[in-house]
């Protein structure tokens, strides 16, 4: 299975998949690591990695039509199986999540379809809520909002702040987006009538 994976910045969980890639657990190559922000450490990553990856920096676009056109144009090089969205900040436009439609996962820091958005880890602590996680999702044309294919949840604990449930989240996003990706490439995991479906045995 051939992925693609798109940062914005520190790549957290692209290390994720590159570690489970080389632990022999995750059945994926990684054809191309794509940043939209210059000189961020999960560029480095790729490149310790030896993952070819590039930079395509939205400033330069005039739109976000012409961003997501090439960046499609650019992904397309590659002919991946999977686009994998990792801390990847953009928000995309229809015509592009309706081309990987399907074929392309987004995490996102929330029990979806709570706090969809940003700041998610604030918005729980301020609503008191006792429990928070995060969720791996198809991506549709509605932001934060594709079927969910893999939450996994943690406990607020008394003190915490917006950084100490973060790391307590983080923890659980690089468990839970190797899983979906290795789900995925095992044929399990799919998107039916804007459902995820995850199978018990291999197709
Ligand atoms: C993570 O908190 C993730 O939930 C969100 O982006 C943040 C940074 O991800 N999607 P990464 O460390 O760049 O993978």
């Amino acid at each position: 299975t051939r992925v693609v994976v798109l940062i914005s910045g520190s790549g957290s969980n692209l290390q994720a998949l590159i570690d489970g890639q080389k632990a022999g657990s995750l059945p994926v190559e990684i054809a191309c690591v794509i940043s939209n922000r210059p000189g961020v450490r999960g560029l480095e990553r790729a490149a310790e990695a030896g993952i070819e990856a590039l930079t395509l920096d939205h400033k330069s676009f005039a739109s976000r039509e012409d961003f997501d056109t090439e960046l499609a144009q650019q992904i397309d090089q590659y002919r991946p199986d999977l686009v994998v969205l990792a801390g990847f900040m953009r928000i995309l436009t229809p015509e592009f999540t309706q081309r990987y439609q399907g074929r392309m996962l987004n995490i996102h820091p929330s029990l979806l379809p709570k706090y969809q958005g940003l700041h998610t880890h604030q918005r729980a602590l301020d609503a008191g809520d006792s429990e928070h996680g995060v969720t791996v999702h198809f991506v549709t044309d509605e932001l934060d909002g594709g079927p969910a294919a893999i939450q996994a949840v943690v406990p607020v604990i008394p003190g915490d702040d917006a950084a100490s449930l973060a790391a307590r989240v983080q923890q659980q996003e690089h468990v839970i987006y190797p899983l979906a990706v290795q789900w995925f490439a095992e044929g399990r995991l799919t998107m039916t009538d804007n459902k995820a479906l995850l199978d018990s045995e291999p197709l």
